[in-house]
């Protein structure tokens, strides 16, 4: 008989590695409702604080309140407005409401909070999602977090939220969006979620409009840093996940910071061959019939490492998702996706191509 993923999970907690045989145990309740607190400030850069009393507007509202540590984090600052929170949960002794479905209309006030975050798959993993899943179904949204976003959007002209980096990449409109700052020091001792806060404003002005910071330091437009992302032409035959691939990307960044994300020569490759799943996301092996001998594929690597470290410098490595806690310089893990990838590979063969055979292509038939 098929055991639920809840009946699974209970007995004996998620599967994190099918190889080792691991599992963690989960605690249904705080993954239900998402509950892990803001302890620190970093959130709260000076720009914020800016948008916040710039607003002139005077009630702070937490929908998704919890022990109340944001309300905590602008009274340490010095920002003493009237505080209305609610959660669902009654322990905290704020109003009790569930704000993914309404959030309570309070006038002059702007919304400051960290809703709870849940993806759809998420919850299947951790056995939560027929708890859940009535918020999936009547928004057609796949991640608690922007169910929350709607609601807070919906009733409120100002909105400071708290949420995972990945919204960059999630399709999420982003439309009322006046800035974005990624936080790379963490404000939470549970969870090691990559967060950045937004600030939305009453206008529609567009997502490129809206500024990017991380920290303190101001990095340009969302729609300037967008401005460098590549995508394939499906110029030449690339086949990712070719056990027998002599490239090899390796496509998240170690914590090392002396091993990024990077391609290399099969027998380049630090990583155990028959050790990697086909399946696997983190290392891949890729073929191409426009590989013609070894120290052809090292220059090929060489080029997209090039390529890819530009992209990386040009975008402060905001298109790249973020992955798993940072490295050990204190900056973001990021992870490669394949799209990306295949743009990367395209244009350092064809910088090759032009540079081998300058009237010509050598590999127009493999196209
Ligand atoms: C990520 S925690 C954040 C708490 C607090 N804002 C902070 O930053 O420390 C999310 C909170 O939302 C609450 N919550 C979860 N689902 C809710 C709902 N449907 N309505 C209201 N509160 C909810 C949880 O109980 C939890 O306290």
């Amino acid at each position: 008989m098929a055991i639920s993923a809840k009946a699974q999970s209970e007995r004996r907690g998620m599967l994190v590695s099918v190889e080792k045989n691991r599992y963690i145990e989960i605690d249904h309740d705080k993954v239900r409702n998402g509950a892990f607190f803001t302890r620190g400030d970093n959130w709260l850069t000076s720009h914020v604080s800016k948008f916040i009393t710039e607003s002139g507007l005077t009630n702070f509202v937490d929908p998704f309140a919890g022990e109340g540590h944001i309300f905590q984090s602008l009274r340490r600052r010095e920002i003493h407005f009237q505080e209305f929170g609610y959660d669902i949960n009654s322990v905290f002794g704020f109003t009790v409401n569930d704000s993914l479905v309404n959030v309570p209309r309070i006038e002059r006030g702007i919304v400051i909070t960290n809703p709870p975050y849940l993806a759809k798959h998420s919850a299947s993993r951790k056995g939560v999602r027929d708890e859940v899943n009535k918020h999936y179904v009547s928004t057609g949204r796949d991640d608690l977090y922007q169910v929350a976003l709607d609601k807070c959007l919906e009733t409120y002209s100002h909105v400071v939220a708290i949420i995972p980096e990945t919204v960059i990449n999630s399709g999420y409109p982003l439309d009322r969006l006046v800035s974005l700052t990624v936080v790379e020091s963490a404000d939470f001792t549970d969870t090691d979620c990559p967060i950045c806060v937004c600030c939305f404003g009453p206008d529609s002005a567009g997502r490129s409009k809206a500024l990017v910071y991380r920290g303190e330091e101001a990095l340009g437009t969302l729609g300037e840093i967008e401005s460098h992302r590549v995508v394939p032409t499906n110029s030449y035959k690339l086949t990712f996940n070719d056990p027998n691939g002599q490239l090899a990307l390796q496509a998240v960044d170690t914590s090392d910071p002396n091993r990024p994300i990077g391609f290399l020569h099969r027998q380049a490759s630090a990583y155990n061959v028959s050790g990697i799943k086909h399946s696997s996301r983190l290392v891949t092996f890729i073929s191409s019939p426009c590989f013609t001998s070894d120290d052809q594929i090292k220059q090929i690597a060489h080029t997209a490492n090039v390529l890819l470290e530009e992209l990386r410098t040009d975008t402060y490595d905001l298109i790249f998702s973020p992955f798993k806690g940072n490295r050990k310089d204190g900056t973001r893990r990021r992870r490669l996706d394949y799209r990306t990838a295949r743009a990367i590979l395209e244009r350092a063969i064809r910088q090759q191509d032009t540079e081998t055979t300058p009237h010509g292509t050598l590999w127009d038939c493999d196209r």
